[in-house]
């Protein structure tokens, strides 16, 4: 039995149906990207989150959180958002796959049914939480999975992460777009997945980076500010597309916008407040630069793609405003050092983790060096994870 099966045995006292093992993600480049419509270019890695799940037929969940020491029993009829957090990732995603097979018309009957009788599940992880390295979708989508191979839901890769994305708007309320429920579930080996936000449409490229390694520097600050100034982000952009729709009502997100359009509307010389027109400079900058970036690794120019990371972080600092000094320390520090191609903040930003890609022989002198210059400014433990490329959410045998 795998060791989440060992849990949830010694929690339930009988053997799970299954078990799922569903990752965290990185994103190369495109950040804040998503919810405008963009591209991304995120991977699934070697951190996650497992669950084993077996069926009850009283119409309860019963959870157990191994990490947090919880456990937790709601019943599934009438589920609505639960005061714990972590609640909310088990259940949202119960409640938009009831919600999804109700609303299409040719249901099988018997599949709710079924599902209604209500599940066991434990589960267990080591993502660490607040690090930006998508703990929750990561959750979300384990459960998601589970519950689809034990009911045999039929739900494809794409539902199931737009309905992980449903849950995590609507019962964990944070406003985030698809990229993290996105790449935990569709992540293959070594392969890095642009996806265009707009058409859903996306394309794997191997990420080989034989001299290099990628590196996640985590600031150990977590980023309590982030899901309101997220929220506000979003506002701040559709602000923009509004102002712009004025004169070009075909707009309808800033992928439709071009930098000059962000000039003429919102620019300096207009009434535009500073935010939004710096907001959305940003936007429409780094949805240009995914797509020259993925140029760049189609003919194996590496060093060019580093230097747009650094441009990414240069924009979410300065004009996205979603960095924090630790993570703007990390970025300076190893800007001018030769064996780093590339760093910039990842994610959400307020905090959590900056990608670096760094050369393999240099490693150990590179870490040592941040990891002091860190301590010195900030008397911070810098934690340090060289990460790989895996696959997605999937089974356990
Ligand atoms: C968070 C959100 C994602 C994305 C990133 C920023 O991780 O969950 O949807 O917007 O921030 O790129």
């Amino acid at each position: 039995m795998s060791a989440i099966g060992t849990y949830f045995f010694t929690h339930f006292n009988y053997t799970p149906s299954l078990a799922v093992q569903s990752p965290g993600r990185i994103n190369l480049i495109g950040e804040h990207t998503d919810y405008n419509n963009g591209f991304v270019l995120p991977a699934a890695i070697d951190k996650y989150v497992e669950v084993a799940i077996g069926k009850r037929t009283d119409g309860n969940i019963n959870m157990a959180a191994v990490d947090l020491n919880k456990t937790a029993t709601v019943s599934i009829q009438n589920l609505k958002p639960h005061s714990s957090q972590w609640v909310n990732y088990i259940i949202g995603v119960v409640y938009q796959a009831i919600h999804h097979i109700s609303a299409n018309k040719n249901n099988n009957p018997s599949q709710l049914e079924a599902i209604n009788n209500g599940f066991d599940i434990c589960l267990k992880g080591n993502i660490p939480s607040g690090a930006g390295l998508s703990s929750s979708a990561a959750v979300e989508c384990a459960v998601l999975f589970a519950i689809n191979e034990l009911y045999d839901l039929q739900f494809n890769k794409m539902e199931m992460a737009l309905m992980a994305q449903k849950a995590e708007n609507d019962f964990a309320g944070v406003q985030c777009g698809l990229m993290d429920m996105f790449a935990s579930l569709h992540g293959q080996k070594n392969k890095v997945i642009l996806l265009d936000c707009a058409s859903l449409e996306f394309h794997y490229y191997p990420l080989d980076l034989t001299d290099y390694s990628i590196v996640l520097f985590d600031t150990q600050i977590k980023h309590a500010l982030a899901s309101s100034e997220y929220n506000t982000r979003r506002q701040e952009c559709e602000q923009g597309v509004h102002l712009i729709q004025q004169s070009h009502p075909l707009v309808k997100t800033l992928r439709d916008v071009t930098m000059e359009q962000v000039e003429k509307y919102l620019g300096p010389s207009t009434d535009t407040p500073n935010n939004i027109y710096k907001r959305c400079k940003y936007i429409v900058s780094e949805i240009l630069r995914v797509q020259a970036a993925v140029k760049d690794l189609e003919v194996g120019a590496m060093q060019a793609f580093g230097k747009k990371m650094f441009e990414t972080h240069e924009g979410l600092s300065k004009l996205y405003e979603v960095s924090c000094p630790e993570l703007d320390f990390l970025v300076d520090t190893v800007q001018d050092n030769e064996n780093v191609i590339g760093a910039r903040m990842m994610g959400g930003g307020f905090g959590g983790c900056t990608i670096n890609i760094i050369k393999k022989d240099a490693l150990e002198s590179v870490t040592q060096q941040v990891a002091a210059s860190y301590a010195q400014q900030t008397n911070k433990e810098l934690v340090v994870y060289v990460t790989s490329i895996e696959e997605g959410t999937h089974l356990l045998k």
